[in-house]
């Protein structure tokens, strides 16, 4: 500053009095750096504003005659230039301004200082200029969430100082160019969610640097190149929803910092690669959405920083390793649909932070462990579609935060325990097509979050609990075929929330005229093959949505209530009554 300084010190007197003159003086300086003035990028940067359309408030500061560097998102560095520090603009940062335009038509080569350009979230369209690689001083690029198009230019690869590219949220086409591999100095490559196509350049595996590697979401072919296994310093790899397929290199286990992979969504086959049981620092592992095979290793156990384990929906065979018991940060693991058998391992019992555990659709066998009702936690079980035996731990009915409880189609045999009554948080419980007995705990009406409550196709006897419906939420209620016998539960009357009730081949017993209410959002009724009287009440009129109404093979007398042709979404009705009527 101490050239530029001295030689204003006579003018600044004036200045004081003649504001604008200041920069005029910078100006009169001329700021000559291999051609480029201040002037010259301010010209550049007004051009691209008059080809706006409507600029937006916050580019009013933009005016002739005015220095760029008081705009808004304008900062300007003072560089060193042979004696003397001109003042050159080096960033432009206008995120979510509404700015509606084309990179285009901004002219890079007037502003060769760049080193900083964050235009994210504005409604830039049109192509990725490759005129933009002149700047050779850009460290960062910001475009996320503008409509750009077209294919990124292969001149890309000139930004030979960026560390940060950040193209997420737009409509770039075509191939990820392999010049980026020349862009050794990137930290973070982000180009998720957008359309390009075509494989991953195995250049890429040349950005030694990167911590965060970002392709997710695209339309992305071919094999993950081998090459990404150099990448030793990533932190964070995201290939989603792509159309990746092959096998997942084993050469990824050599990223020894990584801590989310996330693969999900995809085409992998062939196993998991043993290697990945060396990434210790990993917190989500998403594999699932893919057609791998082969076993779950215990070794994954050694990953004991891990968050999220996300299996589901592949081939995955084997049975579920012990070792998994170890890894005590699990939130969630979730391996469903996959050919997995054996039993569960009573070490899941460990994991005491799980939130989440869907083991559901595979071939698992053996009993419940009681174990899990260690996992207080625990808000999501499912345990569906398998082959489980045995009965249902008492252990289970500890977990008071757990909401959604699915057992359904399995082979549990033995009695609902009453510590049930307990599962305070529980909104759906569905245990249907299994082999449970004995009668409901009347505990079950202390549930009153529950939403849905299926326990059809089972041997289970007694009353339904009187106060089934006291929490008022009480949508689903699915028991048919069982051998539940004594009167409709007395909540049911005033249960306005029931969406589908379903005792049809019971032995339910009651006047039903007397014992049901006005139920606005019922689609289906069945209360077929019981042992109900009554006849029907006219209250039937008001729920409009019925669909379905089965009242056959009961004892239920008198004629049919002309409200009935009201129930325009009525498509299956059968009475079939005792009456002689019929
Ligand atoms: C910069 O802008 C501020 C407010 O917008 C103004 O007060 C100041 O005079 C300007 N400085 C120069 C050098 O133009
Ligand atoms: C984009 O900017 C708008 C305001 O212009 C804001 O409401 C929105 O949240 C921003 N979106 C993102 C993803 O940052
Ligand atoms: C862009 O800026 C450079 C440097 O100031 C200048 O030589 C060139 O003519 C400009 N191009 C356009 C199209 O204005
Ligand atoms: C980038 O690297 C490739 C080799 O991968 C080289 O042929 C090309 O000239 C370089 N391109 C740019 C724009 O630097
Ligand atoms: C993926 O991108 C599509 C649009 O291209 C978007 O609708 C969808 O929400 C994205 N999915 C995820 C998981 O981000
Ligand atoms: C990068 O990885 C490939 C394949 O794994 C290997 O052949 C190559 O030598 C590696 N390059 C460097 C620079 O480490
Ligand atoms: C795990 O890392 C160790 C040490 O770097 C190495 O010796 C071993 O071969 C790796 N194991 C696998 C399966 O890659
Ligand atoms: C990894 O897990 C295996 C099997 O569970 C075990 O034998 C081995 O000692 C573990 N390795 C490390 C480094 O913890
Ligand atoms: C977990 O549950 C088992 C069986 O229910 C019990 O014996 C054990 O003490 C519990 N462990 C912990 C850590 O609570």
């Amino acid at each position: 500053m101490q050239t530029l300084g001295s030689k204003m010190q006579p003018v600044l007197y004036l200045c004081l009095l003649l504001m604008p003159c200041l920069f005029l003086v910078e100006e009169a300086h001329a700021v000559w750096h291999g051609g480029i003035s201040l002037r010259s990028q301010r010209m550049a940067l007004l051009h691209w504003k008059a080809t706006l359309a409507s600029p937006p408030v916050q580019m009013s500061s933009w005016q002739e005659n005015t220095t760029p560097c008081n705009w808004t998102g304008i900062v300007c560095t003072a560089v060193r230039h042979g004696s003397r520090m001109p003042r050159v603009v080096t960033d432009i940062s206008l995120p979510d301004a509404g700015i509606r335009g084309q990179l285009g038509e901004l002219n890079f080569s007037a502003l060769p200082f760049l080193t900083y350009i964050d235009l994210s979230n504005n409604s830039l369209h049109g192509a990725l200029p490759a005129s933009i690689s002149c700047l050779s001083s850009l460290l960062e690029l910001y475009l996320p969430y503008n409509q750009l198009t077209w294919k990124i230019p292969y001149e890309i690869g000139g930004l030979q100082s960026l560390r940060v590219l950040e193209l997420s949220f737009n409509r770039l086409t075509g191939h990820i160019p392999a010049s980026l591999g020349n862009l050794t100095m990137l930290n973070d490559l982000i180009i998720d969610q957008n359309m390009v196509s075509g494989p991953i350049p195995e250049e890429i595996g040349r950005l030694v640097n990167l911590q965060l590697l970002q392709l997710s979401n695209s339309t992305l072919s071919g094999l993950i190149p081998k090459t990404l296994g150099n990448l030793t310093q990533l932190n964070i790899l995201y290939l989603f929803r792509n159309q990746l397929s092959g096998p997942i290199p084993q050469e990824l286990g050599r990223l020894a910092h990584l801590q989310i992979l996330q693969l999900n969504s995809n085409d992998f086959s062939g196993p998991i690669p043993i290697s990945i049981t060396n990434l210790t620092k990993m917190n989500q592992l998403f594999l699932f959405e893919n057609q791998i095979t082969g076993p779950i290793h215990p070794e994954i156990g050694n990953l004991t920083m891990l968050n999220q384990l996300d299996l589901y929906r592949n081939q995955i065979t084997g049975s579920i390793p012990p070792e998994l018991g170890k890894l005590t940060m699990l939130n969630e693991l979730s391996l469903y649909t996959n050919q997995i058998s054996g039993p569960i391992p009573l070490e899941l019992g460990n994991l005491l932070n799980l939130q989440l555990l869907d083991l559901s659709n595979n071939q698992i066998s053996g009993s419940i462990p009681g174990s899990l009702g260690n996992i207080t936690k625990l808000v999501l079980l499912h345990l569906f579609e398998n082959q489980i035996t045995g009965s249902i731990p008492q252990e289970i009915g500890n977990l008071m935060n757990l909401e959604d409880l699915n057992f359904y189609h399995n082979q549990i045999s033995g009695s609902i325990p009453k510590t049930f009554g307990k599962l305070q948080s529980i909104q759906k419980m569905k245990m249907y097509d299994n082999k449970l007995s004995g009668s409901l705990p009347q505990e079950f009406g202390d549930l009153i979050s529950l939403v849905v409550l299926e326990l059809a196709l089972n041997s289970l006897s007694g009353p339904l609990p009187a106060n089934i419906c006291l929490g008022g939420r009480l949508q689903y209620l699915i028991v048919f075929s069982n051998m539940f016998i004594g009167p409709i539960p007395s909540s049911l009357k005033t249960c306005t929330s029931l969406v589908r009730l379903l005792l049809q081949a019971n032995q339910l017993t009651g006047d039903i005229s007397q014992h049901f209410g006005v139920y606005p959002q019922l689609i289906k009724m069945n209360l077929a093959s019981n042992r109900f009287s009554g006849h029907i009440s006219p209250n039937i009129g008001a729920c409009t949505q019925l669909t379905v109404l089965h009242l056959a093979q009961n004892m239920i007398t008198g004629s049919i209530p002309p409200v009935l042709s009201k129930l325009s979404n009525l498509v299956e009705l059968r009475l079939r009554f005792q009456s002689s009527h019929w």
